[in-house]
């Protein structure tokens, strides 16, 4: 990763800050206040042997890592310089009590534009690990995103022997083509957008692509010590599998909340997910290089998708040299074994193995009783190609896709404002369908109609209502796994299956006991979830697959969770800078 930490400058701004906000967030930052700049810039960079102008933060990419402790107040000053809109999203932050600043262009805010700016406020409250910060409109986030690392409050250990360094490994997609008009172009003719041409590990594709063997990234350790990777996927459609030759790697941590440790070869990361795990370099320099791969996992996939690998390598200092000759990049060198890429049953094996720790100091706290059912079918459909149009998706109609046939169109303006000012009407309508209106054999052969319907819904919850959501995925235009975030929440993944989901049997199969707890789920490609949570936190939150271009096409949702009726149970009003539309 390029030298790319922007220093927090701990300036007075934040006696200003803090008079804006209510005594809510108050009371929970119990650590300090931690400035960052954002500039907004376009910038030159080539890989592959293309130069192409992109949109990045302070002329990053990836972008500047944000750290800060449990408790501290994060200050993000995003300044817009680009003839874009923009909005960044804090990937996985609660957001309690602050939905101003979760930063889903239309939902939270109306994104920021050329010549504006923006401050993101808000405070990191009962989580620790690794999350993540990303461009949340269009296709943006194609560039703009870099890793937000949580450390424990000061004094408090991790739950594992402390590491001797920490690395952000975040993946991403390389397009040598504008992605904004991959999108814009996909979208008019309704196909599937073109893929990318890399997969990358912290901005670069590495050897195994033409061009490209200077941008590899490489992980230089020493033996017998170990390494936190603070693994990011960034990818805009790709879930990735993800191994190093010769060494296997121990999971201790996903989306910001600490696992029971694992060991294993591989692991699989969906766009949105985190993952830490402790490498343990060999006791002995080994005198060898090891790869490090990533390349999708992807069952059942319809059309095209970037299948390429991208390579990282694995260093050893040696121990009898001096530098700078103490690495050698001509050693064998090692290749570590992927899982087909079709290989659903180890995906579903590895996703069976994460389960929270659920001890006293870090407690699983599972709704165990619930409030409201809600069953939520996900996955593609159709729109009816226009008059005079000619359109390049399923049998001359354009590709959509829908959360229980909706297929979610964003207003013009920010649908938290619209609630919180009571000018809803025109903007966005409060019917959306807690099951589907028609039902169907999911997963077997589609009905004759998938056309979706279009609209901005909501669904309305009072605070503190404690959820149980069943997502599952559909068939329409084959079976693909859907990565699902939630914004504002984390949730219990208490069960998974194949087909369709059984009322009467699934519930006994349930895990309340030590689920994991994590903000983004891989909806199993031809089968369903079981998640829940508690919606202790006022606002409106978006709720999406993470694979770009099926949130391009409509699979987004969004909840509406009211205010309590005690004072601390309320969002409190804007900041003044929020943007306009
Ligand atoms: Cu990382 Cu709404 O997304």
């Amino acid at each position: 990763m390029p030298a790319s930490m922007a220093l927090p400058s701990l300036i007075m701004l934040s006696c200003i800050a803090l008079l804006q906000f209510p005594a809510i967030t108050e009371s929970q930052q119990t650590g300090i206040t931690r400035h960052y700049q954002f500039d907004i810039q376009m910038k030159n960079v080539t890989r592959l042997c293309e130069t192409k102008s992109i949109v990045t933060v302070n002329g990053q990419f990836p972008g500047p890592k944000i750290e800060a402790r449990e408790g501290d107040r994060l200050v993000i000053r995003v300044v817009n310089h680009v003839p874009y809109n923009i909005s960044l999203h804090w990937h996985g932050v609660r957001q309690l009590f602050s939905a101003w600043a979760d930063g889903p262009a239309y939902i939270t805010q109306c994104p920021i534009q050329l010549g504006h700016s923006y401050v993101y406020n808000f405070t990191i409250v009962g989580q620790r690990g690794t999350l993540w910060w990303h461009g949340h409109i269009s296709w943006l986030r194609a560039t703009v995103y870099g890793p937000l690392v949580i450390l424990p409050k000061t004094d408090v250990p991790y739950p594992f022997a402390k590491p001797y360094k920490e690395v952000p490994l975040i993946f991403g997609q390389w397009f040598k083509a504008d992605t904004e008009a991959v999108i814009s172009q996909a979208l008019q003719i309704g196909a599937g957008p073109n893929i990318s041409d890399s997969h990358t590990i912290n901005g670069l594709p590495g050897p195994l692509y033409n061009c490209s063997a200077k941008d590899t990234f490489k992980l230089k350790v020493k033996p017998g010590k170990t390494y936190l990777l603070r693994i990011i996927n960034a990818a805009l459609n790709d879930e990735l599998f993800f191994s190093i030759a010769n060494h296997s790697l121990t999971v201790v941590e996903v989306d910001a909340v600490y696992v029971k440790p694992f060991t294993t070869e591989t692991l699989l990361i969906t766009p949105g997910q985190t993952t830490n795990v402790l490498l343990t370099a060999r006791a002995e320099y080994p005198g060898a290089n090891f790869f490090m791969k990533a390349r999708p996992y992807s069952n059942g996939r319809p059309g095209t998708y970037d299948n390429t690998t991208v390579a990282g390598i694995l260093e050893y200092e040696n121990p009898y040299s001096f530098p700078p000759s103490s690495f050698n990049k001509n050693l064998p060198l090692f290749e570590p074994m992927l899982p087909s890429m079709n290989n659903t049953s180890f995906a579903t094996n590895y996703t069976d193995k994460l389960k929270s720790l659920a001890n006293t100091r870090y407690p699983a706290n599972v709704p165990q009783t619930i409030d409201r059912h809600f069953f939520f079918t996900v996955g593609l459909g159709a729109n009816p190609c226009p008059k005079n149009k000619t359109c390049q998706g399923p049998n001359g109609t354009m590709f959509s896709a829908a959360v229980n046939n909706v297929s979610f169109v964003l207003p013009k303006t920010a649908l938290l404002q619209s609630h919180f000012t009571g000018k809803s009407s025109g903007v966005y309508t409060s019917d959306f369908p807690i099951m589907p209106l028609i039902q169907f054999n999911y997963t077997g052969i589609p009905p004759n109609n998938t056309f979706v319907t279009n609209g901005t819904k909501v669904l309305v919850i009072p605070f503190n209502t404690s959820v149980e959501l069943v997502l599952q995925g559909t068939s329409i235009f084959g079976v693909e796994s859907h990565p699902f975030h939630l914004h504002g929440f984390n949730f219990f993944v208490i069960g998974q299956g194949f087909g369709n989901y059984n009322p009467d049997k699934d519930p006994s199969g349930f895990n309340l006991v030590d689920p994991v707890e994590r903000n983004t789920v891989g909806v199993p490609a031809g089968g369903w979830v079981a998640i829940r949570f508690l919606a202790d936190n006022p606002g409106v939150w978006f709720m999406h697959c993470h694979l770009e271009a099926h949130t391009s096409w409509g699979l987004k949702m969004a909840w509406l969770v009211l205010d309590g009726s005690l004072p601390n149970q309320k969002l409190p009003p804007p900041p003044s800078d929020l943007p306009k539309c």
